[in-house]
């Protein structure tokens, strides 16, 4: 689905990230671990091509994504869905329309859509909360109208950056049951996350391997968490 080859990365400084490999494979759960400063948001961003490494190749769905004109990045988004870590959202819109936003963007019939989102909403578990404005949604509710609107496209990747990083361990739990679940429907996951209980939590649910960002290395660790 996504592989990195060979992949390092700089802002400018030194080198943030150096020989990167990895590769996602269809249907495969990833978790992706490291201290604050690591770099775990910039490798997400390489994934999903909005940062082009600064050497090395990253390949979509087979392709290399150096040669992606326009269309096929666009392309890309729809097939990658993303759980930012800061998760905005347009504040004076319904939470509903928030979630709704990539199917308008993208140009699809918002009436054929509809059974789509409602059932999208469902899953989440925020029917109630259709109507509410961004600003009176609670730190767990703002992050499954995150995973909701990462998914209303109906992506094969799912790349989520610490999404339980604002939320209790029983709404960690419930985010992590959904990634989960998604994971089940055949979609591949990576979840950004420092938090080794959430990650330990995992492994009782789902065959998930681990990454770790160490002295700009990528390896994968042990069973030692
Ligand atoms: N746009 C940027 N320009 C320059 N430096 C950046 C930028 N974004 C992140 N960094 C730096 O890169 C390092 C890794 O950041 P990040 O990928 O966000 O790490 P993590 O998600 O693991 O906390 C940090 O030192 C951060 O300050
Ligand atoms: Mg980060």
């Amino acid at each position: 689905m996504i592989e990195l080859d060979d992949v390092g990365y700089s802002y400018g400084g030194g080198e943030l990230l150096s020989n990167v490999s990895v590769k996602l494979a269809p249907g495969s759960f990833h978790f992706l671990t490291g201290p604050s400063g690591a770099g775990k948001t910039t490798l997400l961003k390489l994934c999903y091509g909005a940062l082009t490494p600064t050497s090395g190749a990253v390949r979509a769905f087979d392709a290399d994504m150096r040669g992606f004109d326009r269309d096929q990045m666009a392309m890309l988004r729809r097939r990658i869905g993303v759980v930012h870590q800061d998760c905005r959202f347009l504040d004076h819109l319904p939470l509903a329309d928030n979630i709704a936003l990539p199917l308008i963007v993208s140009g699809r019939d918002m009436a054929q859509e509809s059974a789509n989102l409602r059932e999208l909403m469902t899953w989440v578990g925020l029917t109630e909360r259709a109507d509410a404005r961004p600003p009176e949604l609670s730190g767990g509710e703002r992050q499954r109208a995150a995973l909701a609107r990462a998914v209303i496209l109906s992506p094969d990747v799912v790349l989520a950056d610490e999404p339980t990083g604002n939320v209790d361990w029983e709404m960690s739990m419930r985010l992590l049951t959904l990634l989960v679940e998604l994971n089940k429907m055949g979609k591949t996951v990576l979840i950004a996350s420092h938090d080794l209980a959430l990650i330990r939590a995992a492994k009782s649910q789902v065959q998930a391997r681990v990454l770790r960002i160490a002295n700009r290395r990528l390896q994968l660790a042990g069973a030692d968490l």
